[in-house]
């Protein structure tokens, strides 16, 4: 049976991780939908246009390909910002819709992560889950990652980037940020990785028992 896991919430909040998890878990293909919006701003920046260029950003968006993801290019901190620019533009999102849907047409379903999954990219997915965290917390585990990276960075001004992602997200005309009416909340904000997957398993599978029963 196809199923079509939906994953949404603000930035660092766990969703990329525990989409990959559920993609593997279930033998599930995985979009992580913001490198989409970070390869449109990628594009701009490498072509020297400005990221409020609407026509360029539209273009770049019409001529992505889903298996020209270059992802080590995509993932820094000011990618992320960037990205949350051009996604705010309506005629970028309508450019990347169609192929959102085909990757979550596949016949066995797939596993989607990002803002608008669960409220206008697969709004029948069978399982929508809306992962949040406290900003504090999301902003600790962006700085771990960087230390990680041996990249230096500060902590306060990483909270400040997400509190402002998270608001322009938030609060633009088009698709924005949103918990689905029949999204399920998964609060991540005392648990690690592991605690997310098993919360987010046991969701699942009281989800579909419960549609089995009906
Ligand atoms: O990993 P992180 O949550 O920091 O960012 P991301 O998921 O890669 O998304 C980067 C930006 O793309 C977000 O701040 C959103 O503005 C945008 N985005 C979106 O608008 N819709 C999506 N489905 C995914 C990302
Ligand atoms: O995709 P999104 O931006 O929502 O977050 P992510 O890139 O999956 O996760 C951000 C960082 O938080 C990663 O380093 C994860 O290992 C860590 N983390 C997590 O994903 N889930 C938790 N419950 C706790 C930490």
């Amino acid at each position: 049976m196809a199923m079509i896991i939906a994953i949404d919430g603000p930035a660092a909040s766990g969703k990329g991780t525990l989409g990959r998890r559920l993609a593997a878990h279930f033998g599930l293909p995985h979009l992580d939908t913001g490198l989409l919006y970070r390869a449109v701003a990628h594009h701009l920046i490498s072509a020297g246009e400005a990221l409020d260029d609407v026509a360029a950003a539209t273009a770049a968006a019409r001529a992505l390909d889903l298996q020209r993801l270059d992802d080590a290019a995509l993932r820094g901190r000011a990618m992320g910002e960037a990205a949350s620019i051009v996604a705010a533009m309506p005629s970028v999102r309508e450019a990347l819709v169609a192929l959102q849907r085909a990757f979550a047409g596949q016949p066995g379903g797939a596993v989607l992560d990002g803002r608008d999954i669960g409220t206008v990219i697969c709004p029948g997915a069978d399982v929508k889950l809306f992962v949040t965290a406290s900003a504090e917390e999301r902003a600790r585990r962006r700085w771990r990652e960087l230390v990680a990276r041996g990249e230096p960075a500060d902590q306060a001004a990483i909270l400040e980037d997400i509190r402002r992602r998270d608001q322009r997200d938030a609060e633009r005309p088009t698709a924005p940020l949103a918990v689905a009416s029949d999204a399920h909340r998964l609060d991540t904000t005392h648990l690690d990785a592991d605690g997310a997957f098993a919360a987010a398993l046991g969701i699942i599978s009281s989800v579909m028992a419960s549609r089995t029963k009906s």
